[in-house]
């Protein structure tokens, strides 16, 4: 059994599992490792056979049983977990071993590790995995940054079990060090944008043209099949026509309005603050997921204001406008993760080519849509594009639906149904479309009080005004 399996996975839980058994289902033997006995066992009857998947929970045997350089993943819980799991496993491990990290690490904690274990002759990765336990299983999208060279040991199994798009996998060597992580955590970003942004029309349908279940399954369906064609569409599509077991009704109404977040939407808004470039559209997923948090308060706040009556709009109308809005804000939400990347990678010197990780989130991730493939075509007609909105491809996208948003937004606004994700949206639209804005203004305020001094539009230097 000594050096012959190909792949080591250490946490077998859905996640771990799942990706083992994908690697062996591609032609590789692959070896598990987990504390708990019965996850070890459970994995070793469901690969049914040892020689090609075998576990256990010593690691001794776990290291001995891979061929050389090892290639170890970590599927466990971010944070001090993996430096435990890192901790026990050097002791048994040689020069130039791989380990990687499966997991939603933050992406300051990867670069530490790797500068750690880089000492150490071990090559670390770490690797953003997303698609759930169903893409774990049959093909996810992977986003591996670290050592290039090391990531030819890599490259063949990571090829294999990925997700394929066009006849492509959905992986590629990202960048150095955190590049991996730090796109995962973007992706992720972005995820919340364009859930909070579906979340919002559902809203509007229900309460605007009293859409029932069975209309809101139909309509999501029927744009999952045109410009709209998303994993997140398809199965919110899904979730409509769902039956609860324990009522009458549809399980989406029985669901309490209240959203958790394990935390890499609100880092990424927190490091687009830091890097400088505006992502309101994934801020406000953030905030609002805090929002829909404090229901207590929201009830009683309820109680206390007046809501305009909504004035019911023609279903067709509403649908067709709530179609183009979502187009439209899909579109601001990828451009804004994606200047995120570009700027990154500029600070961290990642050295990310954005039409490369668009057409790996074509297929296995959460965020996977045919718009992709725009975005793609987008960066690889101009690879110095920073926004999206800059590509000639995108404007007859944005002309064609940004009506359909202002419409939308004005009569939510009227009607006191809160649409923050499709208004910041398209704020930030009208805002990064303008050639002047009123800062100037806050210019003057900030000479005035502080003396912080200020920019002209007629000629160079920095000026300040005894006002
Ligand atoms: C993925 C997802 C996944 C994430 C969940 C939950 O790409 O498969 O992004 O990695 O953990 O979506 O995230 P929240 O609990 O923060 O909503």
């Amino acid at each position: 059994m000594e050096h012959t399996y190909d792949f080591g996975l250490v946490g077998l839980g859905v996640m771990g599992r799942n990706f083992i058994l994908n690697v062996a289902d591609n032609g590789f033997k692959a070896f598990g490792n987990d504390l708990d006995t019965e996850k070890v066992n459970a994995l070793i009857e469901e690969g049914g056979d040892t020689n090609r998947v075998n576990a256990s929970t010593d690691l001794n045997t776990f290291v001995n049983a891979l061929v050389r350089p090892r290639k170890i993943m970590l599927l466990v819980p971010a944070g001090k977990v993996v430096d435990i799991v890192i901790e026990s496993l050097l002791p048994h491990l040689d020069h130039d071993d791989i380990i990687i990290d499966g997991g939603n690490s933050f992406f300051t904690d990867t670069d530490r590790r790797e500068a750690y274990l880089q000492e150490k002759g071990i090559h670390f990765f770490g690797a953003g995995v997303s698609g759930g336990a169903k893409g774990a299983r049959f093909g996810p999208s992977i986003m591996p940054g670290g050592n290039r060279d090391a990531y030819q040991h890599v490259k063949p199994i990571f090829e294999a079990v990925a997700a394929k798009s066009h006849g492509e996998p959905c992986v590629a060597y990202l960048g150095p060090k955190s590049a991996g992580n730090y796109v995962k955590m973007v992706h992720n970003g972005i995820e919340y944008g364009l859930m909070q942004l579906t979340s919002e029309i559902y809203d509007l349908l229900k309460k605007g043209g009293d859409f029932s279940n069975e209309l809101l399954h139909q309509t999501y369906a029927k744009w999952n099949s045109g410009r709209l064609q998303s994993f997140l569409v398809e199965i919110t599509a899904e979730i409509f026509e769902q039956k609860d077991d324990l009522s009458d009704g549809n399980l989406i109404d029985m669901i309490l309005d209240k959203a958790k977040q394990k935390g890499t939407g609100k880092w990424t808004s927190q490091n687009a603050m830091d890097l400088g470039i505006p992502v309101p559209s994934i801020d406000i997923a953030v905030s609002m997921r805090e929002i829909s948090a404090l229901k207590e308060e929201r009830i009683k706040a309820d109680a206390l204001y007046n809501r305009p009556e909504v004035t019911l709009m023609n279903k067709a109308t509403l649908g067709g406008l709530a179609e183009k809005s979502l187009f439209f804000s899909f579109i601001i939400t990828y451009a804004q993760g994606l200047h995120q990347l570009s700027d990154a990678s500029k600070e961290y010197g990642y050295e990310l080519e954005l039409a490369e990780i668009a057409k790996i989130w074509r297929a296995g991730c959460i965020i996977r849509a045919g718009l992709l493939g725009d975005i793609m075509q987008a960066f690889q007609e101009d690879s110095s594009l920073t926004n999206l909105l800059l590509s000639p491809r995108f404007v007859e996208k944005i002309q064609d639906t940004v009506d359909a948003a202002r419409e939308l937004v004005s009569y939510a606004a009227q009607n006191g149904i809160p649409v923050p994700g499709l208004s910041n949206s398209l704020t930030y639209f009208d805002s990064y479309t303008s050639s002047r804005l009123p800062l100037n203004l806050i210019q003057a305020q900030r000479d005035y009080f502080g003396s912080h001094t200020y920019e002209r539009i007629d000629r160079e230097g920095t000026f300040h005004t005894e006002w």
